[in-house]
């Protein structure tokens, strides 16, 4: 099939090349044009693992091409893909980009073509847009055009998989005069072994949203259960697998640390809270899951100044990680640049490593004050504390030997619970994380000695780490 995919950022540009890899012809278009000329000279503009050999594999092919002229790609595509930007930077939604393209886009479609848009929208503007498409289409004296909302469930370092191999696929539909639209979205879907859902487009739209606010509430939950585990002395990676097993609860997403950052998470919360409140529904749920998260952010810092006697005054401070997530180099709500901006506001020295050239950069920009440096074991020299933010697999498989050996103070604040707590303790390290006896927690409910049985008093078995996993990365 013929497709055009209009805006390339990580959603339209990893379903560009996917579609493209599974035999469609794809003309990928974008408005901003450094963006543009970085593609058309073979420059993938942010990290996702697989897809700058993909997007180089299926320009050789002519099987996917990049152009500034929407009209064209418009005019032949049998399938219009909309994936433009729905942020306004600022924990809003903003419309008007979607706006701008389909009165660009969807007065040249050919009659028998169907829009699916994948940008993420607010519900609001969901429920406009059936009148919306036949009035743009009416102005331009053509047809009505059927249209789908057609969700991306993917997450970002794991992108091509999880399009390629999707768990479910939805088509939600706005309009479909004809009654063929989901009939061309199945074609174009026809490589994929996923379920296909088709139901409004409301429906459609809440049940993305409805994700990823639930994997939100997931990690928000495993975060509060963090906190009970430090105030009882329990071990939140036991707890979790003790859960686990139910296969009503499912062991994933419930990793306690610094929280969900990222374009996505953070945003649709804070939205969904937002829009709830001026539809007057109340979500005291959602509320608690945005302020559960933000706190982990100042309690990684309180932990780190605890543990260093009180004061980060004077102090060194070394954080390993600053992207929101290992495999990308996406700072978007990263919690490192938040955790970075307190610990110099309360006086340290703060000299962060990344395994990301580009984050790092762009780091030392978005945080003043912070030095950057281009190794974890520079980063280490000479520190009061580090403070592991990231579980990039670089920082999994440190020697953690030579880092103990490179510190002036062995305090390891863990804030992904990524490494093992026995190990570090036997280095030497004065080792805190979430749920697993954080300092800070216990000092919070009037303990100053860790309570319960210390993690070397409770090995972990072969089934609780194969049921858990916490070293993976997620
Ligand atoms: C998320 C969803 O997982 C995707 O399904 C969705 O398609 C995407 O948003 C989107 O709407 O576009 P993404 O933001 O790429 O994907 O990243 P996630 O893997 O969901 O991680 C989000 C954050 O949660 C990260 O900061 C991660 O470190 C954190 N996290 C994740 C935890 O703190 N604990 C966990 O157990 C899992």
């Amino acid at each position: 099939m013929q497709v055009g995919v209009f805006g390339l950022g990580y959603v339209g540009l990893v379903t560009s090349a996917c579609l493209a890899e599974r035999g469609h012809h794809v003309i990928g278009v974008e408005v901003n044009e450094a963006r543009l000329d970085a593609l058309k000279d073979g420059m993938v503009p942010f990290y996702e693992p697989g897809l700058h050999e993909m997007v180089a594999r299926q320009r050789a092919t002519d099987h996917l091409t990049f152009s500034a002229s929407g009209r064209e790609a418009a005019a032949t595509a049998d399938v219009v893909i909309v994936a433009v930007g729905t942020h306004d930077g600022n924990g809003g939604w903003q419309t008007e980009t979607m706006l701008a393209c389909l009165s660009e886009v969807v007065p040249h479609m050919a009659d028998d073509a169907v829009l699916a848009v994948r940008s993420t929208l607010p519900p609001d503007f969901i429920r406009q847009l059936p009148r919306l498409l036949r009035s743009i289409r009416e102005q331009a004296g053509r047809e009505p055009i059927a249209a789908v909302v057609n969700p991306e469930f993917t997450r970002e370092g794991a992108a091509i998989r999880d399009y390629l191999e999707a768990e479910r696929v939805i088509f939600g539909v706005i309009d479909d005069p004809k009654g063929r639209g989901v009939e061309r979205m199945n074609a174009l879907y026809e490589w994929s072994t996923a379920p296909v859902l088709t139901m409004s487009a409301i429906d459609a739209a809440f049940a993305k949203l409805g994700s990823n606010l639930f994997l939100a509430t997931k990690i928000s939950f495993a975060n509060e259960l963090a906190a009970l585990c430090d105030a009882y002395g329990a071990q939140v990676d036991q707890v979790v697998a003790g859960m686990a097993f139910d296969s009503r609860i499912g062991g994933r997403f419930l990793r306690a640390g610094v929280g969900f950052g990222g374009s996505c998470l953070p945003n649709q919360v804070t939205m969904t809270v937002k829009s709830a409140t001026l539809a007057g529904v109340p979500s005291p749920l959602l509320s608690a899951v945005d302020e559960i998260n933000h706190r982990q952010r100042t309690d990684f810092v309180a932990n780190v100044r605890e543990m260093i006697g009180g004061s980060l005054e004077g102090k060194r401070v070394a954080l390993l990680g600053l992207t929101f997530k290992p495999l990308t180099d996406d700072l978007r709500d990263a919690p490192a640049l938040d955790i970075a901006r307190h610990l110099l506001a309360g006086g340290a020295t703060v000299v962060a490593y990344d395994p990301m050239e580009s984050a790092r950069v762009r780091s030392a920009d978005l945080v003043p004050g912070l030095e950057v440096v281009s190794s974890a074991l520079e980063a280490v020299e000479g520190v009061d504390a580090i403070g592991l933010v990231t579980e990039w697999p670089e920082f999994l498989n440190l020697d953690w030997s030579v880092v103990r050996a490179a510190v002036r103070n062995p305090v390891l604040v863990d804030g992904r619970g990524a490494l093992i707590p026995d190990q570090m303790t036997a280095l030497g390290f004065d080792y805190s994380a979430f749920g697993r006896g954080l300092r800070a927690g216990a000092l919070a409910t009037g303990e100053t000695e860790p309570i319960g049985q210390t993690s070397a008093e409770r090995s972990p078995t072969a089934t609780v780490i194969e049921a858990y996993a916490p070293l993976q990365v997620e």
